[in-house]
């Protein structure tokens, strides 16, 4: 158990030894370090259970914990808040044993099998500013999922047999009409390399696009090449796998940039896969219902604030919704991995869409003991405080956003970083808007701005990087000079706030993990990383004469780095060698 917990639980076993009933101690910072660095303010409902004066009970508690050794400064403050101070000689035991073991920031006992769902990304369209928050939150939850000891299945679940592609065929068969794919009588074996490539989707789809919107019949065209391809037309089917590896090639392209990796590749064309047997599954349980052509599941509540739509199952005109599509991927993964959650990131916007396939999936049992769980998140803005968007309106390609933060940060790197440049500039680039990404708490809003995420200064991704870098190259230097360094052996008024700073590491990751957001853990990263700085700045650590002295600064030192790294990368974030 991490240090800051053990005291609780010391704390509470003293307080119930003296009679008073108490489930949970909880140690806050202090706002007055005067006082001590910790308060605890649970005296005050103790009293009002026991209808005695709270300052009485104070007093009561502190001349018990006055014998644990590991606590100095208890005093009662006001009307009965404890303060408490941790004595120097337990936080030296604690660095010490993080030191050896970095892990002890890193412990949690619940562990789980969780399943996450996200990216999202749709093929043979471009990747958007859409698909960035679901990537970077995403990827950091697993990350974090997995430094706390969960096993996790992630799968990039992408969007590849909806009507675009019936539009995509569609287009390329009216371009190049003597396709194989497009011949029914075909028989020989269709060719390994694929008519289209990535740059020719890109513009094929947004111009099928436009011409469904302005020609009915075009659009009925796609419709009928829609169905078929989802009916198992042999040369349509063909062409998708070729459509699904061109523009797959080129999403884990952009996926790899951003640090972000799926065990899985699966898509909606594979829970598609699974509709019949959970069809006739649910066909067992008489809880659908006619509407108007269609057959839906009522997921009404009796408290519900709004008027819920039911569950679509089936469409009126025959096919499967997103609905359905969603519930069959919890019907294979259930079956499949059997996890304990599954965890879907995915737009705010969507919330309504998943909260409605949970219900049907627990009313239909599909998932009993699977605990199903929507992280939506906010939108990215511009100054203009709408979805970001190009100069002239359209949706930016992540490729370009990337670049606009990549021109910014290459312009803070050093000028003696000339082979790799380019590299570098893309790995801080990248912590840059991964940082600013995950600062807000996920559900919240924020606003695009390249040059102040890229500041050197200021609560920003370069900042942590280069900060980080400071750290270890001092370290490399210290190895150069032959200064040896060894266990923590005294902290003094320079160190203390930094050891404060790191005995918060355990909680933050528990609670971020438990209301899926990085945003405490973008705050602490930012806390120790100043702390440290402050302490940087006040002293002269290579040259201090004094050797327990040094030697205690650089032990503090390794282990900010390693923090600090540790974290950086449960962010999605790498440490480049300089910058
Ligand atoms: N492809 C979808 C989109 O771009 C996101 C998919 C979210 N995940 C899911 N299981 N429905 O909006």
């Amino acid at each position: 158990m991490n240090f800051l917990s053990k005291q609780e639980q010391l704390i509470k076993k003293s307080i119930n030894e003296l009679g008073y009933n108490v489930d949970e101690v909880l140690l806050i910072p202090s706002s007055r370090k005067e006082f001590g660095d910790y308060q605890y303010n649970g005296v005050m409902s103790i009293a009002k259970q026991m209808h005695k004066n709270p300052r009485e009970i104070a007093l009561d508690i502190i001349e018990k914990l006055k014998e644990n050794k590991d606590l100095v400064n208890v005093n009662v403050q006001g009307p009965g808040f404890i303060n408490l101070s941790f004595s120097d000689e337990a936080l030296v035991n604690y660095l010490n044993e993080v030191k050896d073991n970095i892990n002890i920031n890193y412990e949690y006992d619940n562990k789980k099998t969780i399943f996450l769902d996200y990216g999202g990304a749709n093929v043979a369209k471009t990747l958007h500013v859409g698909h960035l928050r679901s990537a970077n939150i995403g990827e950091a939850l697993k990350r974090l999922a997995e430094a706390l000891g969960n096993k996790t299945i992630s799968d990039v679940h992408l969007g590849d047999w909806g009507r675009p592609l019936g539009l995509v065929i569609l287009e390329i068969s009216k371009r190049q009409p003597d396709l194989c794919y497009f011949d029914d009588n075909y028989i020989g074996h269709y060719p390994e390399k694929s008519p289209v490539t990535n740059e020719d989707l890109m513009e094929i789809y947004p111009t099928a696009s436009i011409k469904a919107k302005e020609d009915e019949n075009y659009l009925e065209e796609a419709r009928i090449v829609t169905k078929k391809l989802q009916e198992g037309h042999k040369g349509y089917n063909e062409l998708w796998k070729q459509i699904i590896k061109v523009s797959s090639e080129d999403i884990k392209k952009i996926y790899t940039k951003l640090n972000t990796t799926f065990d899985l590749w699966e898509g909606e064309s594979d829970c598609y896969k699974s509709i019949p047997e959970m069809l006739e599954y649910i066909n067992t349980l008489n809880i659908t219902k006619k509407s108007e052509g269609a057959v839906v599941i009522d997921v009404k509540k009796e408290d519900d604030e709004i008027e819920y739509p039911p569950f679509m199952l089936i469409k009126s005109n025959g096919g499967a919704s997103y609905q359905t599509t969603d519930l069959a991927a919890i019907f294979q993964r259930v079956k499949n991995y059997n996890p304990d959650e599954i965890w879907y990131v995915a737009d705010n916007r969507q919330a309504l869409h998943f909260e409605t396939v949970f219900r049907a999936a627990k009313l239909t049992k599909i998932a009993t003991d699977v605990e199903l769980v929507f992280a939506g998140f906010g939108t990215m803005n511009g100054s203009d405080g709408k979805p970001f968007k190009t100069r002239d309106g359209g949706v930016m390609s992540l490729n370009n956003l990337i670049d606009l933060v990549k021109i910014e940060s290459e312009k803070k790197l050093l000028p003696n970083i000339i082979e790799d440049r380019d590299e570098v500039a893309q790995c801080v680039a990248i912590s840059a808007i991964k940082y600013a990404d995950l600062i807000p708490f996920r559900t919240t809003d924020y606003v695009f701005d390249p040059v102040k995420f890229s500041d050197l200064n200021g609560k920003t991704g370069p900042y942590l990087l280069y900060s980080t870098i400071r750290m270890k190259s001092l370290l490399a230097n210290a190895k150069k000079e032959n200064i040896k360094y060894n266990n923590v052996e005294m902290i003094d008024d320079n160190t203390k706030e930094i050891v404060l700073n790191l005995l918060n590491i355990n909680k933050v990751l528990i609670k971020s993990f438990n209301t899926k957001s990085l945003n405490e853990i973008t705050d602490l990263l930012y806390k120790i990383t100043n702390s440290y700085n402050n302490f940087y700045s006040q002293v002269r650590i290579l040259t201090e004469d004094n050797e327990k002295i040094r030697s205690s600064w650089l032990a503090i030192t390794d282990i900010v780095y390693q923090n600090n790294v540790k974290l950086l990368n449960i962010l999605g974030i790498n440490v480049p060698e300089r910058m």
